[in-house]
């Protein structure tokens, strides 16, 4: 290729790429609010667009410059059918995904770029070995190390994530004995492995990168494995960081500078909400990153006796509703799966018109991923200003009339606040048991996410309402007339 052409077009994509940078800051930025969410993601579609166009143009221009080598005209094809089979793959399974099993796909996501991190880190270990005949300098050595290690731990950390998101393996966190010191014994024989790999000549290089290998996929699969049910919120945002390091550490390797950027940004964004939510339900980062560090000898409350229950039915609520002043609706996972967005949505219309001053709390691990709650609730219409987080709703459960527990259960559990063994003990729940009235909607007496039962089913002031949570809502809204 003619280098003046040749400088315009590498000019052009340095131009592009930093362009695309900042299309995906502007995307993190509209993402922080429901109101521009739609915005961000278009900035970041945009950014992707051009990202994935600019280094197809540098491929064409290889192509350019060899124009007799058909690997280069294969390598091209091999992409772009690639690019066809992903993007249709990700189409159909974007077209198919129900909100509520986003996280499991998000978790499966995540191990695509573990995986890619390590292909790109042998790959260029193998080119450089197989031209040079040397292993190549220690600072490239480093971070093919450092790339392979943290894409092979969130491959399996995310694999495990998925299996446990879907309940193909069980949400109970594995606790093997001496496992800390197993997960320190695996960083210190791969930092060894390392220095062994920034040093060694040639071929005999690959044995500590395989053996590191090896050994970072049993930690990913072994961190996540150790992880409880309730804390998986926190492992699904801090494997999202982790999936940014590892494309960072393929930019590094690949030299290029885009994918460095993007990269540090979804790693540190990761890290940054990873770390808000250990604040949200009570957690300490390092113990949840450490792979559970502190959650032993947590007993689930299910053995306990905690007395009966008592039911009633749809038009009983529905009365109950139309004489109350005050209401609290706390939505959690059951309405995702039920949709019962609608009908909440006009039964909170119809309460209102009548005076009945009706407010939404919500919790800041309800549902199965950040912020689900608020985007079903936004998509059936109910206006914001009714909807309040967990702090500010606490404060005025004593004086409500009547809460409407929606297919929530782990996220009201008074155990967190009553039971120091608990497993959720010390995560903060809505203390909906403080209110006069207390409905809960649920179809049977099963435990809720973190596997443990929860004793506001049994308090004097709690009536379950039993039944699927849409068809439920449904009859109160035709009770109400
Ligand atoms: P959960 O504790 O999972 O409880 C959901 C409840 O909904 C269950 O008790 C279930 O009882 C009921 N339910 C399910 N389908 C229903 C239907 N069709 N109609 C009526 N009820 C239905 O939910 P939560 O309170 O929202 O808590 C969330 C849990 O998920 C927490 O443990 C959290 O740590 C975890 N988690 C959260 C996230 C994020 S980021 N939010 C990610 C992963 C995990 P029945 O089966 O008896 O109906």
């Amino acid at each position: 290729m003619d280098t003046g052409v040749e400088s315009n077009l590498v000019s052009f994509v340095t131009g592009a790429y930093i362009l695309a940078a900042l299309l995906f800051i502007l995307a993190l930025a509209g993402l922080s609010k429901h109101e521009t969410a739609r915005r961000g993601n278009a900035f970041g579609m945009a950014g992707m667009a051009l990202a994935l166009v600019s280094t197809l143009l540098l491929v064409l221009q290889r192509f350019g410059d060899v124009p007799d080598d058909t690997s280069v005209a294969v390598g091209l094809v091999i992409i772009l059918v690639t690019m066809g089979i992903g993007a249709a793959i990700g189409i159909r399974l974007a077209q198919r995904v129900e909100m509520t099993g986003m996280p499991e796909l998000i978790a499966m996501m995540h191990s695509f770029v573990g995986l890619a991190a390590v292909l790109v880190g042998y790959n260029t270990y193998i080119e450089t070995a197989s031209l040079h005949g040397i292993a190549t300098d220690a600072v490239h050595a480093g971070e093919i190390f450092v790339g392979v290690f943290i894409g092979a731990v969130t491959f399996t950390g995310s694999i495990v994530a998925n299996l446990k998101l879907s309940a193909r393996m069980k949400s109970a966190p594995m606790m093997l004995p001496g496992r800390h010191l197993l997960n320190l014994a695996i960083l210190v024989v791969s930092a060894i492995l390392m220095v062994w790999f920034m040093v060694a000549d040639g071929w005999p290089a690959i044995a500590p990168l395989v053996i590191m290998t090896a050994l970072a996929l049993l930690l990913g699969f072994h961190l996540v494995a150790a992880i409880g049910g309730g804390d998986m919120p926190v492992v699904v945002s801090m494997l999202n960081s982790y999936s940014g390091w590892a494309a960072a550490a393929a930019g590094f390797m690949l030299g290029n500078n885009l994918l460095i950027v993007t990269g540090a940004l979804v790693g540190s964004s990761g890290a940054i909400l990873s770390y808000i939510m250990c604040r949200a339900m009570n957690r300490s980062f390092v113990s949840v990153i450490a792979g559970g560090f502190g959650s032993d000898g947590a007993v689930s409350g299910e053995a306990r006796d905690y007395g009966e229950h008592r039911e009633i039915q749809a038009d009983d609520v529905a009365d109950l509703l139309a004489h109350a002043s005050s209401v609290v609706i706390t939505p959690g996972y059951g309405m995702a799966v039920a949709q019962a967005q609608y009908p909440v949505a006009e039964m909170t219309k119809k309460l209102r018109a009548k005076g009945v001053e009706v407010r939404f709390g919500i919790h800041p691990v309800a549902g199965r991923l950040p912020g689900h709650m608020n985007v079903l609730l936004a998509e059936a219409k109910v206006p914001y200003d009714i909807v309040l987080e967990m702090d500010e709703i606490n404060d005025d459960l004593p004086d409500t009339d009547v809460v409407l527990v929606i297919g929530a259960n782990d996220t009201v559990n008074p155990a967190a606040m009553e039971e120091p063994g608990s497993p959720i003990a010390g995560m903060p729940v809505i203390e909906v048991w403080k209110a006069r009235e207390v409905i809960v909607f649920k179809r049977s007496m099963a435990t809720g996410y973190a596997g443990v039962q929860n004793p506001l089913f049994f308090k004097e002031n709690t009536q379950m309402l039993f039944g699927d949570a849409k068809d439920k809502v449904n009859e109160i809204v035709a009770a109400l007339g």
